[in-house]
């Protein structure tokens, strides 16, 4: 059974999926632990209420990354994770780290890859004029939504749209794909 530990920053969309998928006995992995950059993200109640651990690392109380970073890889050794899923954490990790997690960390990010890395996705692809919007999973790499791909999903872009309409419809498929991203994955590291 692979174990999974997954970090976020907000409300756990994306991570709830995760979950919701793990708790297929096929699926091979189970969640050890979410952990998140703030005490206040609401995605740490839901998975308490799923009977994950949970733990709180605020970036803020830190001077900088390298110490952030070592506290959080103190809470990792106690749960000792096979893999990460980055699940809308809004950090920026260093290349020290991502190094230390090489082709054991995985990331959502809402947009085709490689096109619009970074923040502000949907507005782009709109000012864009793009007919197809999406998201994608990729393994972590020290640049920024940067890795190899694991899986995309589209969807259109329509008349009239906003960026939160085009948000919501991508987070749809970002449900779908994330755990169908993270059973291939581990299917194939066997
Ligand atoms: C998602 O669109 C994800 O791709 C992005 O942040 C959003 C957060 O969603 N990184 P949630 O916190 O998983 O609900």
């Amino acid at each position: 059974m692979t174990r999974v530990a997954i970090f976020i920053s907000g409300g756990g969309s994306n991570m709830l999926s995760l979950l919701d998928a793990m708790e297929d006995p096929s699926f091979g992995a189970e969640p050890v632990l979410v952990l998140a950059n703030s005490s206040k993200a609401g995605g740490l109640a839901k998975a308490d209420a799923r009977g994950v651990p949970t733990a709180a690392v605020d970036h803020r109380d830190y001077s900088d990354r390298a110490g952030f970073e070592a506290e959080i890889s103190k809470i990792l050794a106690q749960y000792n994770p096979d893999l990460i899923c980055l699940a809308g954490f809004m950090r920026v990790l260093t290349p020290e780290f991502t190094a230390q997690w090489e082709n054991r960390m995985l990331n959502i990010h809402p947009s085709l890859l490689p096109k619009y890395k970074g923040l502000h996705t949907h507005q782009r692809a709109l000012d864009a004029g793009d007919t197809e919007a999406g998201c994608s999973v990729h393994l972590v790499t020290a640049a920024l939504d940067d890795g190899p791909i694991l899986g995309q999903a589209r969807v259109p872009v329509l008349d009239g749209d906003t960026a939160d309409d085009l948000a919501a419809r991508v987070l749809v498929e970002e449900h779908k794909l994330y755990p169908t991203a993270l059973r291939n994955f581990i299917a194939q590291r066997g």
